[in-house]
Parts: C-alpha cells; sequence; structure tokens
C-alpha cells in the first residue's frame, strides 16, 4: 500500500488503540486480511491480561496496545490491500484500507442483535412509557428518536429506552422535590446532546405539571451547540447549556437535583462531587466506563482470579461504583444502587440514587477508609469532596 493509505490507517488504528483502553472489559479482538493479488493473509489480536497478542504468518506476538498501529501499518506496506475488523460487545468496526482510499465504519454488533434476547429488549416494549409516543411527539421528533413518520427510529430505540427508565426511575424523586419547590432546579452532568434534560423537562412541566429549570454542563461545544439549538427549536426558555468541564463549573443557585447519565470515567466522580460541594439533596447517576481504580487496586486473596483481564475489569466496576456509594453514605447521604435497564441494553447499567439525610455518617465513613486501605486505591470521588 502506498505511505498515504498507509498513514491514514496508521491514525485509524491509534483511535482503536484508544478504544481497547476505554472499552477494555468489552473488547473482544480484531481481525485483520491482508491481500496481495488474490491472495489473502489473515491475522488476529486478542488481549491477555494488559498486553495484546498479535497471530500472523504463525507468529504469536506479545504487544503492548500502544504498538498496535505501528506494527500493523508495518506489514500494512507489503500488501495491496487491508480489512481490519475491531469487535468489542455491541460494536464492530470496520477499516478497509487500499491504494486509493482507507474507509471506516461501524455497526451495531450483529452477533449481539441477532440473539433472541436482545431483539426483545432492543424494541418498543409492552410496557407503559412515560414518555408516550402519540403525546409528546413534537419533543420526541427534535431530539431525533421519532422518525418523520413518527416511529421510532430503528437505531433509537435503545436510546429511548434508556431515557424513559430513567424517568421511570426518578419519577417518585421528581415528584417529591416537585411538592417541596416551586421551581425544581436540575443540573445535569455531561449531558451530551441533552435527551435526559429535554424528556425530564417535558416530564415536569407537561405530566406534573410543575415548574423547573435545567442547567447542562458539557465540555464539548458541539453538542452543546446542538442542545441549545433543538431548545430553541422547542421554545424551551427555562433551560441554559454551558461548555464548561464538571469540575469547573459553580452553581450561582440553589440546585435540587444532579443528574448524570454515563459521564466518562471521572466524570462521574466530578457530577457526585459538585452534588456534594454544594448540598445537593438528590443526585440520580448512572456511571459510564471505570478506568481510575482499574489500575490502581490490589488485593492479594483475588490475584489467581484477577489474573483474568475482564474479571480484573468487572471487578474494578463494582469496587469503583460500591466505594463510591459508601463514601456518600459517610457523607450523609441514604444510597441505593439499581439496575438501571437490561444488561442486554447496555451493559452501563448501574444506577446510583442518593438522597441526603444526616449530616455525616461517621460508621460508613470509617469502613470506606479500610476498604479502600485494604485495596490501595484512592478514589477520585474522595480528593474531589474533601476539599
Ligand atoms: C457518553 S456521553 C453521554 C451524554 C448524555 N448524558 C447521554 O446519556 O446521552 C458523555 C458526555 O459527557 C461529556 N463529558 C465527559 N467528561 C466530561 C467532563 N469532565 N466535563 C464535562 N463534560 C464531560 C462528554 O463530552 C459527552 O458528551
Amino acid at each position: 500500500m502506498n505511505k498515504q493509505s498507509v498513514g491514514k490507517l496508521g491514525l485509524f488504528l491509534t483511535g482503536l488503540e484508544q478504544r481497547i483502553n476505554d472499552n477494555v472489559q468489552f473488547f473482544k479482538k480484531i481481525n485483520i486480511a491482508f491481500k496481495s493479488g488474490t491472495k489473502e493473509f489473515s491475522g488476529v489480536v486478542t488481549l491477555e491480561g494488559d498486553k495484546l497478542i498479535f497471530s500472523f504468518n504463525g507468529i504469536k506476538e506479545k504487544m503492548e496496545t500502544a504498538w498496535l498501529s505501528a506494527r500493523v501499518s508495518k506489514y500494512a506496506e507489503s500488501y495491496d490491500s487491508a480489512v481490519i475488523t475491531y469487535e468489542e460487545r455491541g460494536i464492530t468496526i470496520v477499516i478497509e484500507a487500499d491504494n486509493k482510499n482507507v474507509r471506516m465504519k461501524t455497526k451495531e454488533a450483529s452477533e449481539e442483535k441477532a440473539s433472541k434476547a436482545h431483539s426483545e429488549t432492543s424494541q418498543i416494549s409492552s410496557r407503559d412509557y412515560f414518555i408516550k409516543v402519540g403525546q409528546a411527539d413534537e419533543l420526541l421528533k427534535e431530539i431525533g428518536i421519532l422518525g418523520e413518520n413518527g416511529k421510532v427510529k430503528n437505531d433509537m430505540i435503545r436510546k429511548y429506552n434508556q431515557i424513559d427508565h430513567f424517568v421511570e426511575l426518578i419519577s417518585d424523586t421528581l415528584k417529591d422535590l416537585a411538592t417541596r419547590y416551586d421551581t425544581l432546579n436540575i443540573l445535569d452532568c455531561g449531558c451530551g446532546k441533552s435527551y435526559l434534560t429535554f424528556v425530564l423537562n417535558y416530564y415536569i412541566k407537561e405530566v406534573l405539571k410543575k415548574s423547573c429549570y435545567f442547567i447542562g454542563l458539557d465540555y464539548s461545544g458541539v453538542v452543546v451547540e446542538a442542545s441549545r439549538k433543538m431548545a430553541l427549536n422547542l421554545g424551551y426558555r427555562n433551560m441554559e447549556f454551558k461548555v464548561t468541564d464538571i469540575r469547573d463549573y459553580r452553581a450561582n443557585k440553589e440546585i435540587h437535583l444532579v443528574i448524570s447519565l454515563h459521564a466518562c470515567d471521572t466524570a462521574t466522580d466530578e457530577a457526585i462531587a459538585l452534588g456534594v460541594n454544594n448540598e445537593v439533596e438528590s443526585m440520580v447517576i448512572v456511571p459510564c466506563c471505570h478506568r481510575q481504580i482499574l489500575n490502581q487496586y490490589k488485593f492479594q486473596a483475588f490475584e489467581p482470579i484477577l489474573k483474568h483481564g475482564i474479571l480484573k475489569a468487572r471487578m474494578a466496576d463494582i469496587l469503583t461504583d460500591g466505594l463510591r456509594a459508601l463514601l456518600l453514605e459517610g457523607l450523609g447521604y441514604k444510597v441505593s444502587v439499581v439496575e438501571y435497564i437490561s444488561p442486554l441494553e447496555t451493559p452501563k447499567n448501574l444506577m446510583l440514587r442518593a438522597e441526603k439525610i444526616q449530616e455525616a455518617n461517621n460508621a460508613a465513613l470509617l469502613q470506606y477508609k479500610q476498604l479502600k486501605e485494604l485495596l490501595g486505591v484512592e478514589p477520585e470521588l474522595e480528593k474531589l469532596v474533601y476539599k
């Protein structure tokens, strides 16, 4: 392949390196097929512990994730074309490269789609939706859930299920807060395109017939601009969207509820800390990827099983959220940890609900301290709340 194509391929592969690091618990493998004339040469990259294993031409090579791009690009120089298929749970990414072009396509993993259980959940279910098609059409169309034909778009069914479940799980909290405050002020941390803000606003205003004000925070100017545009199109004036790191935001009004859906890694901690530091009484948080503790924790007795990367990663998820919940209890919150949505919809399916009930809980604080010492970890949340 020519230099230009190999260079472009290298860039896409660097993106995959990052993706492997970010989604280590979902990574499956990368199939690589090089072609020269009519002959095909295939290889595969798998993960063992924290190292990649590249099997090609009968040779197995162990390497750091950060070497993937350089190594595969080097091989690509000797062939006419390459098809690289990256698979993780839920997603397949295909890179096709030849001398003319280098293209990348992302598709939902057909394997999961084909599974019966998955197809059962990734469709409009028979449950009674909180944000109903037929009633909230203007909103659902504007945020891209409904197509012009008035039907939920196929690729938005999951999102629709996710946000509607979120409304369902916090409806009691909203009803309770709405009886005590004239206007509910809600902070959406890592708001993205603000689906949550829009549907919760609809639910509070149109269904509960209460007043509310939303502040959406995201450090991506693109999604903030998109959210502002949607609010303008819908004529919603009771919301604002700010381009900011959650960490840097200072609330200038009393906030009653902090929400966060899939804010990445320690952005979840920033959202929780923002709530704690501003004495917000309610928080509903669905964490996303968990990287911080994965690289820190050690527990001698578990070593024989933690040598398997997937188990180490899953345990890190549990420890991260468990320590978050325990620290919040220590800080005087009543915490419930619930399954937010079927794991077949998304593996990031745990919801933390916290409600301030007392100044502090010293017994829980002690348990938290002992546990983190046992594991040798320094959770981000603690650094952010203990200022
Ligand atoms: C996976 S998206 C979720 C978006 C939205 N909550 C949803 O569920 O559709 C995570 C969002 O968090 C934002 N984000 C991540 N870390 C952040 C931080 N530290 N401060 C502000 N925004 C952050 C990203 O830009 C992205 O828009």
